[in-house]
């Protein structure tokens, strides 16, 4: 089984240039399930129903969150009534909607499941090793896929390697940079430090650098997200064994889309 996993959205134009490539990316690697990180799908900051919505809409089996997983308050509203959805699992404050989510891949149970991870982040969460371990336990039959949502490249290293063996594959998100490490580990594990992020092609974090600058620097104005430019997509292509449940490769994928195949799309 190929899944195909794209970095944190960033705004309407990483959901538009999803938009645009999905259908050709699925045919192009014969993908079979898609996950999308969304936490910065909302100008930015958190999830709206109608982001989530048309991610799915394009194709997009599954989606994930992160620390931004609350900014958008209306969460609340729509979480515990969509199915596709998969929040923070190790949250000690939040018990709404679903931490791991099962789906059926051709035949083949993939448990898909978002951790926070602990460094750098100023979220209370529980252990994420700890965490998994539950998960682990749940489903004796199914491959798993973990977006590990975290700051320090070596904690996401250090989870993946205890998991070795155990886990078909450990994405890291939330930097929004793709890192060069995309590697199957020894026992069988996929792993990445960062997938990376889609939205604006030149870009701090997503947003545009001159008023990443202006806000930074001078204090003055705010982080602006633009509609009429490129956009990047970050991905990765892992392929999964429906009898091991351990994965055979990881391809990164780095690519720009012109604001021309986006422009004048009706989405955008
Ligand atoms: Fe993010
Ligand atoms: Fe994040």
């Amino acid at each position: 089984m190929k899944v195909l996993f794209f970095g944190d959205v960033v705004g309407r134009l990483g959901v538009a240039a999803i938009e645009a490539r999905l259908p050709t990316l699925i045919r192009q690697y014969q993908v079979d399930f898609v996950i999308v990180n969304g936490e910065n799908a909302a100008k930015g900051r958190g999830l709206f129903y109608s982001d989530y919505q048309r991610l799915i809409q394009a194709g997009v089996d599954c989606v994930t969150l992160g620390n931004h997983y609350h900014s958008k308050s209306q969460i609340d509203d729509y979480i515990d009534d969509v199915d596709r959805l998969v929040r923070p699992a190790n949250l000690l404050h939040y018990d709404q909607g679903e931490g791991y989510l099962c789906f059926d891949v051709g035949g083949t149970e993939l448990v898909v499941t978002n951790l926070l991870g602990q460094s750098f982040m100023t979220e209370e969460v529980s252990s994420p090793i700890l965490k998994m371990q539950d998960i682990l336990a749940e489903y004796p039959n199914a491959a798993f896929f973990v977006d590990y949502h975290g700051e320090a490249t070596s904690e996401k290293g250090l989870f993946a390697h205890f998991y070795d063996g155990a886990i078909a594959a450990v994405v890291g998100t939330h930097t929004h940079v793709q890192t060069a490490d995309g590697r199957v580990l020894p026992k069988g594990t996929a792993f990445i430090s960062d997938v990376g992020y889609c939205g604006m092609a030149e870009s701090i974090l997503g947003f545009q650098p001159e008023s990443a600058i202006s806000t930074f620097v001078y204090g003055e104005g705010h982080l602006k997200l633009l509609e009429d430019v490129d956009a990047r997509l970050n991905a990765v292509v892992v392929e999964i064994d429906e009898t091991t449940h351990l994965s055979k490769s990881i391809e990164t994928l780095n690519l720009v889309v012109r604001k021309e195949e986006l422009h004048g799309e009706e989405n955008l």
